[in-house]
């Protein structure tokens, strides 16, 4: 079982680093083969809607993308986590989400050779804000919640934890044991 980390804030070794490797471990505790890309070192465009995806089911843009496009498709689960910024998600994994589009046809439904491997794939959401209210957070629980119910991912669960300083997050087990277990079921359930 693959479980690939998706690391979306440019703070190495901030309170999302530290609740996605909680996750890793999990999953890989469970018997799963782990893998984590940290966005903000990989060159990552924004979708251009060139819509020459839509034909070819690969992306125009020739950046490090294309690499991490093979690793979603090979991974059995993906687990996503992301600072807010601007009651948002960050640049970066705003770029990453984008060019998803590379998955699709002109209709938006999964290209034939992709939908096997994409179809009821497993994704995991951790988000970090400064904010005490959690709920900050939540357009970025919401895009991830639409576009898996839109296109029939699977979303396995959502951990929203708040944090500010570098490293702040460390400090509370109860997010970090949240954490570690959306990393346990990402192998087994
Ligand atoms: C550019 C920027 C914008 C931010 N905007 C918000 C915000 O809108 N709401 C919030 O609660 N926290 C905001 N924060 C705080 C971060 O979400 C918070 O510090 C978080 O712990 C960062 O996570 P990280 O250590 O994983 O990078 C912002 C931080 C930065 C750098």
């Amino acid at each position: 079982m693959k479980v690939l980390g998706i690391l979306g804030s440019p703070r190495v070794g901030g309170n999302s680093d530290i609740l996605l490797d909680q996750a890793l471990a999990g999953a890989k505790d469970a018997g799963g083969e782990v893998e984590k890309i940290v966005l903000c070192k990989k060159k990552i465009s924004g979708c251009l809607d060139c819509q020459k995806c839509n034909e070819t089911g690969v992306c125009a843009v020739q950046d490090d993308m294309l690499e991490i496009h093979k690793k979603i498709l090979e991974a059995d689960a993906i687990i996503h986590s992301v600072p807010v910024y601007f009651w948002s998600m960050t640049a970066q994994m705003k770029a990453y989400l984008d060019r998803w589009c590379a998955f699709f046809d002109a209709e938006w439904r999964w290209h034939k050779a992709y939908r096997p491997k994409m179809k009821g794939k497993r994704i995991g959401l951790i988000t970090v804000c400064g904010d005490p209210n959690v709920s900050t957070a939540d357009p970025i629980v919401h895009s991830f919640k639409n576009t898996c119910q839109f296109t029939g991912l699977n979303l396995l669960g959502v951990v929203q934890a708040s944090a500010s300083t570098k490293g702040e997050v460390s400090k509370n087990e109860e997010i970090k044991r949240k954490a570690y277990d959306l990393g346990t079921i990402s192998v087994t359930r």
